[in-house]
């Protein structure tokens, strides 16, 4: 199994970044718990960052017949691309949206979210654990 974890603009800013909604922790300790998980549940996984949505759209195009399973945190695209929705129901991998904070509760711009239309659930305002609760998610969904 093949899991591709994706995250959007700003999050390689990690631990400097309002570290009281995004915690202290830096990207480099996201990425070990990601692969740590992955080899846990016995997935392969590639872990891709970008502060560019068209980035993040090749990026998911390219994970077609490649990646059985997507954890997507697109940030603050995840309120304004109608491209990375339509890139996720294009490939129609089984995809997760990852959240670290909880954005239901915080301004009314979050509200809106165009990845979630393509994923089979969200996960929010849980951090790091969110990432590892979404790859558990897929590892089970895609059992054979
Ligand atoms: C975020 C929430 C988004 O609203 C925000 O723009 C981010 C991070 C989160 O992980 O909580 O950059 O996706």
């Amino acid at each position: 199994m093949k899991l591709l974890i994706i995250n959007g603009p700003n999050l390689n800013m990690l631990g400097v970044r309002e570290p009281d909604v995004y915690g202290r922790e830096d990207y480099a300790a996201l990425v070990r718990r990601v692969e740590d998980c992955c080899a846990a549940v016995g997935a392969e996984c590639k872990v891709f960052q970008s502060n560019h949505e068209g980035a993040i759209v090749d990026e998911i195009q390219a994970a077609y017949g490649v990646f059985d399973g997507i954890v997507i945190n697109p940030a603050a695209y995840t309120h304004t691309s109608v491209a990375i929705l339509d890139a996720l129901k294009a490939v129609a991998i089984p995809a997760v949206e990852v959240h670290l904070s909880d954005v239901s509760v915080r301004e009314d711009f979050r509200q809106i979210s165009y990845a979630r239309l393509a994923c089979l659930k969200t996960i929010m305002g849980k951090g790091f654990a969110g990432y590892e609760e979404a790859i558990r998610f897929l590892a089970d969904y895609l059992k054979p």
